[in-house]
This record gives structure tokens, sequence and C-alpha cells, in this order.
């Protein structure tokens, strides 16, 4: 009996940290959209705009409709992160100086992702992003 595994298009995030890597599901994008879907080709989408994303703080945004969080720690400098909580999958959001689950108290470093306490067993995935003008990509 062959079991093959169920895979489906997918767009693979380089990862930084630990070496990991993060497969979303990039497939479902619904049509209608103009400028900003990555349909599955593994071009860069927009996910941001630098100009919105505080110096020194962070925004919640989306990648492939998935959750993500994004921080500018220097200006010019953006880091992003799944916003999916490592410990039971909550979207984790930014709070002071880092983000926060509001689910069981999990909280996270803006600038590495490393988990700064509660339940979390381990940082949030980070996602590479490329900054093209005042455009934030990634993909
Ligand atoms: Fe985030 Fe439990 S799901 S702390």
């Amino acid at each position: 009996m062959s079991h093959a595994p169920d895979v489906t298009r997918r767009t693979v995030i380089l990862i930084g940290g630990a070496g990991t890597a993060l497969a979303l599901a990039g497939c479902a994008a619904p049509s209608g959209s103009s400028g900003s879907s990555s349909k599955g080709t593994g071009k860069p989408v927009e996910i941001a705009r630098l100009a919105d994303i505080p110096v020194g703080g962070s925004i919640s945004a989306t990648l492939d409709q998935k959750p993500v969080l994004l921080s500018q720690p220097k200006a010019g400098e953006v880091v992003a992160f799944s916003a999916i909580c490592t410990h039971l999958g909550c979207p984790v959001a930014p709070g002071k100086g880092e983000f926060d689950c509001p689910c069981h108290g999990s909280r996270f470093n803006s600038t590495t992702g490393a988990v700064l306490g509660g339940p979390a067993p381990r940082p949030l995935e980070k996602i590479t992003v490329t900054i093209d003008g005042d455009r934030v990509l990634a993909g």
C-alpha cells in the first residue's frame, strides 16, 4: 500500500534562528485583490508599508491569510515572525515592547521572537522579509 503524503502547493519561507523551516500553504488566496497576491508563484508580496511600522514598535499583518508580526527595531530594519503562538496556536499580538499571547500569557521578544515568559516552548517562527523602498516584502 502506498502512503503518499497529502501535499498541496506550498510557499516555503526561509526561517532563521534554529535553522528550522516554516511551510505556509500558499495556494488559497482569493481572487479579486489588486496587485498583492502571491498566487503561489513564489514572487515576493507586499505585507506592509515601512512607514506603517513605528520605529521601536510592531504591527500585525497577514501573509497568505496567516497572521504575522512585523517590528522595526531600528529605522529601515524590519523583522517579521509568524503570529501563531508556539504553545497552542493562538494569534499573538503586538504589546508594549514585546509580543503577547492572549490565551495563556506567553510573551515574546519583538526583535528576536524569543520566549520571554509563559508556557510557549519555542520562539516565534521568523519570516524573511526584504525592503523595497517603502514596501516590506515577504516570500
Ligand atoms: Fe499562546 Fe497558550 S496559545 S500561551
